[in-house]
């Protein structure tokens, strides 16, 4: 396949990311130009104001498009909230003539069947995301297509969005002059950035902490079991600040980031910091430990939830590569020792890699979720070159963007 670009947009509750890559033919994203901008019109992952929306969406476009010196017409866009909710479900087929090999047709069908699960007429199906095949009784087959059989199995994980949300959200990109590609759940987007293969396959946890949410992904035996967003992130740790230390937001958030830690016994007992305060007294010197003490309650709190999150997928225990902390938060110091203190788990922070091109701002773990986004949407594609789908699924024309592949990015 010949070179051709693609594109993203990340919509964050703190900020908006674009990225336009060109792919070559060995499947290697080449960054052309990346759009930052301050999210707006979104809580929680929803959009609550369309034309702030809109607007933000627009800016953030417009200074990709500028950078790479491209026209971005459609793009790959992430979706994560509290109206986003996942579970595994089973699709069973019978194969026509066992005497014949398995067909990509086959596997298709088997994932129609796993995607007519119990979903209400106001929700919609966004991934029916294969975990592994069962042929004729035959456990974990990793790609069925040319085995013998007469049934065929698949467990997959399916996610599911409310429509109205979804809608919203497709609106908003609309209304920037952009058609919705796909949209792809940001947990397992933050994952195809930031984990290896081999950490799938020993069990791993992608826990990615931004500004309104918390997206968590649990594999195991190199599949998703589970996925969550949590309604928490950096922007509670600074309202703490503010709430703890009686200080003004902008003034929290910058101390947070220039003085941040979430060990307090790491911080020098008698380290002082200086931060801008409300009312007549300017700014007012305080124990950067006490900083630490509010980040630790806040951050400890949300692993407990995390926990909670990780158990409704598998037993922690067999999550031998631990976890993986990715999201703008996950850049406070001593985030990845106090994960492993109250998980019990091996942990580290991930950043996206392998990136060739305009790419020095996405080497940062708060762009986890743009890069991932480019690279589950390169990895749907590969398989979408491979099998032709049978039936039309959700999301009228998802599936029917291949012929549309040379046509995403216009040069200008
Ligand atoms: N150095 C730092 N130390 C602590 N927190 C930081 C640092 N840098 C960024 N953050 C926090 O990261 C958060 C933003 O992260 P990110 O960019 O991943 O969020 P987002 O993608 O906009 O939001 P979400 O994914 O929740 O929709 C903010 O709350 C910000 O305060
Ligand atoms: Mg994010």
């Amino acid at each position: 396949m010949a070179n051709h670009s693609i594109a993203a947009i990340d919509v964050g509750t703190t900020k908006i990311c674009t990225i336009v890559a060109e792919v070559d033919q060995h499947q290697d994203l080449r960054i052309l130009g990346v759009g930052v901008g301050p999210s707006a019109g979104l809580a929680r992952g929803m959009v609550d104001n369309i034309q702030a929306g809109i607007e933000a969406i627009a800016s953030s476009v417009e200074r990709a498009e500028r950078a790479s010196g491209t026209r971005i017409l459609s793009a790959h866009v992430g979706i994560a909230g509290p109206h986003v909710s996942s579970m595994n479900s089973r699709g069973i087929v019978a194969i026509g003539d066992p005497r014949h090999p398995i067909t990509d047709d086959d596997v298709q069908r088997a994932l129609e069947s796993a995607r007519i699960v119990n979903v209400p007429t106001n929700r919609e199906v966004i991934h029916v995301v294969p975990r592994y095949y069962v042929v004729d009784g035959q456990d974990h087959v990793i790609d069925p297509s040319g085995m013998f059989g007469s049934r065929l199995d698949v467990e997959t994980h399916v996610v599911t969005s409310s429509s109205s949300a979804m809608h919203n959200l497709m609106q908003c990109i609309e209304g920037a002059g952009v058609r919705t590609e796909s949209l792809i759940l940001e947990p397992l987007a933050s994952a195809e950035a930031v984990l290896s293969r081999e950490e799938m396959q020993q069990g791993v946890v992608i826990v990615d902490i931004g500004g309104g949410t918390t997206d968590v992904a649990v594999f195991v035996d190199g599949a998703v079991v589970h996925t969550a967003v949590l309604p928490i992130g950096g922007i509670h740790m600074t309202r703490d600040l503010v709430v703890a230390l009686r200080v003004p937001q902008p003034a929290a958030e910058l101390a947070k980031r220039k003085y941040g830690h979430v060990i307090p016994s790491m911080v020098s007992e008698d380290e002082e910091v200086e931060v801008e305060a409300f009312g007549s007294e300017g700014s007012k010197q305080m124990p950067r430990r006490l900083l630490a003490q509010v980040l630790q309650a806040r951050t400890e709190e949300l692993f407990e939830l995390v926990l909670t999150e990780i158990r409704r997928g598998a037993d922690p225990e067999v999550l031998s590569a631990g976890m993986v902390l990715s999201g703008g938060a996950s850049s406070v110091p001593g985030i990845d020792l106090l994960a492993e203190e109250v998980m019990g788990l091996p942990a580290r922070v991930g950043r996206p890699q392998h990136l060739a091109g305009l790419s020095d701002l996405l080497h940062d773990p708060a762009y986890a979720t743009s890069v991932g986004l480019l690279r589950w949407a390169l990895k749907e594609q590969e398989v979408m070159f491979r099998s032709t789908p049978v039936v039309a699924p959700a999301l009228g024309g998802i599936f029917k963007k291949v012929a549309h592949l040379m046509r995403v990015i216009l040069p200008q």
